[in-house]
């Protein structure tokens, strides 16, 4: 992928740093964060050597397989909203896949985007004091996957024949991000978005197992997890402050934030 100028066309880059190949994008952002480097700083790489994931998993980052890039802001708002970007990101990724690559998307809450049931891209964000970093890594031209991720993981390359423009796809989700973000930065809470969110949420009107973090480190297919002992709850989708509204068979309503847990689909025979 040729990284051109154009991306100071998009109003929230004001940096861009491109690099063939790195440990992980977040964390070479997160040490820019620290030096003083300014809002809207964009690291990309053609290749990752310790791609992470969240709850300790990495992410595979082999040389020009995938979009791996990572967005340093400094959000002038309320640390109670601040989660609300991750959702902001997911967002920009399923509009700009859409556009760009005509193909229909699915948001699993909070950080994963899933294309035909497999994921196809995650989101890493990662705050400090004064910092957030949104970390992206999307797989473009993968072509296999180890063992443990071949049935739940995909790319582009594998769920399209068409021929991929990866740096429109690029360009695409920050041009989509920083518009979000601008519209987020004068309301901050998540009314703006939810519905559209919610049309996209895999769970929506489903029921799911909320997984306790503890119960997901290091665990690369969510399957693998044992629910047996685990209260299923109904989605409801996301309300207009970001929270994820979960029903449970009396009816009372619980209000979960992306911090928290992770949520897993309930299959009909579990
Ligand atoms: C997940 O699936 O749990 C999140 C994956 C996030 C991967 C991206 S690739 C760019 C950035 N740098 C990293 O080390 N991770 C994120």
């Amino acid at each position: 992928m040729k990284i051109n100028s154009s991306l100071f066309n998009i109003p929230i880059i004001n940096s861009v740093i491109e690099y063939d190949c790195t440990d992980s994008t977040n964390e070479r952002a997160k040490a820019a964060a620290k030096r003083g480097s300014v809002h809207g700083t964009l690291f990309v790489a053609h290749r990752q050597i310790s791609g992470k994931g969240r709850l300790g998993r990495t992410f595979d980052s082999e040389k020009d397989q995938g979009l791996y890039f990572s967005l340093l802001l400094r959000p002038r708002v309320n640390p109670e909203h601040l989660s609300n970007i991750t959702l902001l990101a997911a967002v920009a990724i399923t509009r700009a896949l859409k556009r760009t690559c005509q193909v229909n998307p699915l948001i699993k809450w909070p950080n994963d985007i899933l294309l035909n049931h497999k994921k196809l891209a995650g989101i890493l964000t990662e705050a400090g004091n004064d910092y957030v970093i949104i970390g992206i890594g999307l797989n473009t031209r993968k072509k296999c996957f180890s063992p443990d991720l071949a049935d739940t993981a995909t790319s582009l390359f594998l769920e399209k024949s068409s021929p991929l423009d990866d740096f429109s796809l690029l360009y695409n989700i920050l041009q989509d991000f920083s518009s979000l973000f601008e519209e987020f930065v004068t309301m901050p809470d998540f009314g703006f978005l939810s519905e559209e969110y919610n049309q996209s949420l895999v769970s929506l009107n489903n029921w799911v197992y909320l997984i306790p973090h503890e119960m997901s480190c290091n665990i690369s297919n969510p399957y693998e997890i044992n629910t047996c002992n685990l209260t299923p709850f109904f989605c409801k989708g996301i309300d207009k402050n970001g929270f994820l509204l979960c029903e449970d068979s009396e009816h009372k309503i619980l209000t979960v934030n992306s911090g928290e847990v992770s949520l897993r689909n309930k299959r009909a025979n579990s």
